[in-house]
């Protein structure tokens, strides 16, 4: 039998991603979000329109994308509840956030010099994406009272920088799925992937097929 519930949150499991970002005066912001999703070289991220990431990457245009792996749980939980925003939304001090302007040094992260992007790399992460943004849309803009509240943010990957432990076999382009093991926030609780469950008949589709036709031929140019 089902219910009908009407729950607070919809998180049902997806990658955690500490985004860095610039503040005003040149130092790094560095948040953990969930909401991020991508589609080809492009990602979609929702945030809180009141957080100090979505601002700095609206007035900067520009953010690192760095994918924890479970390896960094302990890091992403130091980032919970802290904000870049001086003073906090009265909505996160009521939630017990609190200002943090040292978010590396709160969490034991170290910041390294991205290439395309000012904001920097955090090292420990075995994924980190450069991006830059290309455009902004209001989320839930027909509701009176969520109106205003959430931004979701596209950004496109400048620049795939991967730790070779994650990487296939004799295959420079690719990430082994069996090798990657992304940290998961689902329902505000860290969790790990299982073992691949399915031999799955998408993965025959071989990866290079999803690169734009013009990509693809430069590659065998190349
Ligand atoms: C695991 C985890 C996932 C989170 N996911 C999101 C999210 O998807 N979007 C969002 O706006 N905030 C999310 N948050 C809350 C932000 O980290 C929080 O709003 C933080 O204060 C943002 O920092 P900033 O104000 O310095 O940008 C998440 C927090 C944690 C710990």
């Amino acid at each position: 039998m089902h219910q009908t519930i009407d729950p607070a949150i919809l998180y049902f499991g997806t990658p955690v991603v500490l985004v860095s970002s610039q503040n005003e005066d040149g130092s790094p912001n560095l948040a953990p979000i969930s909401s991020a999703w991508w589609l080809g070289r492009s990602c979609l991220l929702g945030f809180g329109s009141r957080s100090k990431t979505p601002q700095n990457i609206l007035r900067t245009g520009e953010c690192v994308l760095n994918l924890p792996s479970v390896d960094q749980v302990a890091a992403v939980d130091r980032l919970a509840r802290l904000s870049g925003s001086n003073p906090l939304p009265p909505h996160k001090r009521a939630m017990g956030y609190r200002y943090e302007k040292d978010k590396f040094g709160v969490a034991g992260l170290t910041p390294i010099d991205s290439s395309r992007v000012e904001p920097p790399r955090v090292a420990e992460c075995p994924v980190q994406l450069e991006a830059r943004l290309v455009d902004s849309h209001p989320v839930a803009a027909n509701d009176p009272v969520r109106r205003g509240h959430l931004t979701a943010l596209e950004v496109q990957i400048l620049e795939v920088h991967v730790g070779e432990e994650i990487l296939l076999a004799d295959h420079h382009d690719r990430i082994d799925p069996t090798l990657w093991r992304p940290l998961i926030m689902s329902f505000c609780e860290f969790f790990g992937l299982g073992p691949k469950l399915h031999p799955s008949r998408l993965a025959e589709i071989p990866e290079s097929a999803y690169r734009p036709p013009s990509a693809r031929v430069a590659e065998v140019a190349s």
